[in-house]
């Protein structure tokens, strides 16, 4: 796929399924402004994207900080053709011991900090712009222990298909879908994946009876983000060894 002379911006791109899809995006011949809050990932990313692009500190579950990012890209690059809205965590307590607090910190940056990425960025987004959204298997197959990350993910789901046909993004030539990983290898999931019994009790969920890797997330997002899914909106593809079908 080529990207040239494309401009890509990716939340939470400087790690796992992220860093991935801004380092592909840029082998592909992108400008790629990746977008992330901790100083050592962020040094990480820069080497991927400085070529052509930069990193970005701001954190997503601030709007304010998104307008001020959103200010920097316009004067910077002037337009975005694909925005990536990926940032995302999964840590939550036990339903039970939920709080309004911890209620907060998930949704602020899963829901609230996704929405108002692709709010802010709408004025910037090019004729025949592409907005590709992170989701999850867990936002459409019930799952023991997330019902809280689920949610949020479904929320993900919802919102891309009615913002995917809207008619007056339509008119501008923006599609909008979401890749909706199961699970992936990345330092979101290390604690499952350095823990034997929890590592083959998600691989026996999964059809083709392994891990993705970022990488194959990655793939998925850069094609829905391609002049090859030039007919696709509002659409969900999942990348997760056939588990959500199970
Ligand atoms: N790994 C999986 O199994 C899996 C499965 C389904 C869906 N997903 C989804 O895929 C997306 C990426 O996950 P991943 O596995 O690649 O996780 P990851 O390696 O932990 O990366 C998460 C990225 O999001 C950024 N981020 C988190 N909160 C942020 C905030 N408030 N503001 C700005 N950036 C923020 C992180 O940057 P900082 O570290 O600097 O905050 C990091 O770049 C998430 O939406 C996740 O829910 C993952």
């Amino acid at each position: 796929m080529d990207f040239s002379g494309k401009i890509a911006l990716v939340t939470g791109g400087t790690s796992g399924i992220g860093l991935a899809t801004a380092a592909k995006l840029a082998q592909a011949g992108a400008t790629v402004i990746a977008i992330g809050r901790n100083p050592e990932r962020l040094a990480t990313a820069e080497s991927v994207v400085s070529r052509n692009g930069e990193t970005i500190a701001c954190d997503i579950s601030s709007p304010s900080e998104i307008v001020f990012l959103m200010s920097h890209v316009k004067a910077r690059w002037g337009r975005l053709d694909v925005l990536a809205i990926n940032a995302g965590i999964s840590d939550a307590p036990a339903i039970g011991d939920l709080t309004p607090a911890t209620y907060n910190a998930l949704m602020d940056i899963n829901c609230r900090g996704a929405t108002f990425t692709f709010v802010h960025a709408l004025p910037l987004l090019a004729e025949g712009a592409a907005v590709v959204f992170t989701g999850s298997v867990g936002g459409r197959k019930g799952q023991p222990g997330d019902p809280l990350y689920a949610g949020s993910k479904g929320f993900i789901r919802a919102f891309v298909r009615s913002a995917g046909t809207d008619r007056a993004l339509l008119k501008r030539g923006i599609r909008v879908n979401v890749v909706s990983p199961g699970p992936i290898a990345t330092p979101l999931t290390s604690e499952a994946t350095q823990d034997e019994a929890a590592l083959h009790w998600i691989e026996d969920m999964i059809p083709m009876g392994r891990w993705g890797l970022a990488d194959e997330v990655a793939d998925a997002i850069l094609f829905l983000a391609s002049d090859a899914a030039r007919f696709t909106t509002g659409a969900e593809l999942t990348v997760d060894g056939g588990m959500a079908h199970a």
